[in-house]
């Protein structure tokens, strides 16, 4: 198969997956999700994103009932089924409250469904210079919670798209957070800045290593609040997730931005290709 589906229990083509219409991520999208990358056939920090998917549980109160171990084999039997000759997929899971009707309480019954899928997928381009819009950042106090809610997310990400940009960035006022699909950060006289982890941003697994790699090199790592203005005048601006890894722009806005310190962009980028014995 070249797209392999899983839910509760059951594999099959993605494409031919039934779900059940009264499951709570259909109607609430009552559920939580993580993304990580398989290379080699292999999936990439995967106890990072389980540990960040157990947190997202625990924090919308969904009562897991799967132990690491045999989430993992769901994972290790979509890549099984998936065909030999691909090798780098995107693993997708996501767990709802469960299937009941709708009712904002949550269901007597508490079986939560999970639903996952796998698909080939290529790390994107670190070399190409990509294109951001700027958009005000309208959404919940949740942030921190990987939810499967993600319609301001996707309005951001379409806008963008309609503007020929890879990404947006969103701020609250003045005070940038991250991208729609991205973590943020920017350059500047050699430090890389990022939003600090609150209810604001994600905690990104690939900010994490790039945390890692920078207290690891003797490059400066400063979490705190930065504004629209730092972003516009940043050496460098860089988007960070899953498969884009690092990207760093060349315009925001329409206007030209970053591209004086691509020694740094270049050594962060390398330096994660090599932790993770990728390329
Ligand atoms: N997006 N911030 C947001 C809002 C995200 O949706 C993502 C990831 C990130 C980066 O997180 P990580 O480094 O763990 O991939 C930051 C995923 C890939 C998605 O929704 O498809």
């Amino acid at each position: 198969m070249k797209n392999v589906g899983y839910y509760n229990g059951e594999f099959a083509a993605l494409e031919e997956l039934k779900i059940a219409a009264l499951d709570r991520a259909v109607y609430f999208g009552d559920g939580v999700y993580d993304v990580a990358f398989i290379h080699n056939r292999k999936p990439v920090d995967l106890d990072d994103h389980l540990d960040r998917f157990y947190s997202s549980c625990n924090l919308l109160k969904i009562e897991i009932d799967m132990t690491r171990e045999e989430l993992e084999n769901v994972f290790l039997s979509l890549i099984e089924k998936a065909d030999e000759d691909e090798k780098d997929f995107i693993l997708y899971w996501q767990m709802s409250r469960g299937i009941g009707y709708r009712n904002h309480v949550f269901p007597d019954n508490r079986k939560p469904s999970l639903f996952a899928y796998i698909i080939p997928k290529k790390i994107a381009d670190q070399d190409k210079r990509i294109q951001l819009i700027t958009k005000e950042d309208n959404r919940f106090y949740l942030c921190h919670i990987k939810t499967i809610n993600l319609i301001p997310n996707c309005l951001a990400s379409e806008e963008a798209k309609k503007a020929g940009c890879y990404e947006a960035v969103l701020h609250r006022g003045n005070i940038v957070t991250e991208g729609s699909h991205t973590c943020n950060l920017i350059i500047k006289n050699g430090e890389i800045i990022t939003h600090p982890l609150d209810n604001l941003v994600l905690p990104s697994i690939t900010r994490k290593h790039i945390k890692e790699l920078c207290i690891e090199n003797n490059i400066p790592f400063v979490e705190r609040e930065y504004t629209l203005d730092e972003l516009f005048d940043a050496d460098e601006i860089l988007v960070a997730s899953t498969t884009s890894v690092i990207l760093a722009a060349d315009t925001i806005d329409g206007k030209k931005a970053g591209g004086k310190n691509p020694e740094l962009v270049k050594r962060l980028q390398d330096l994660y290709f090599k932790k993770h014995n990728m390329k």
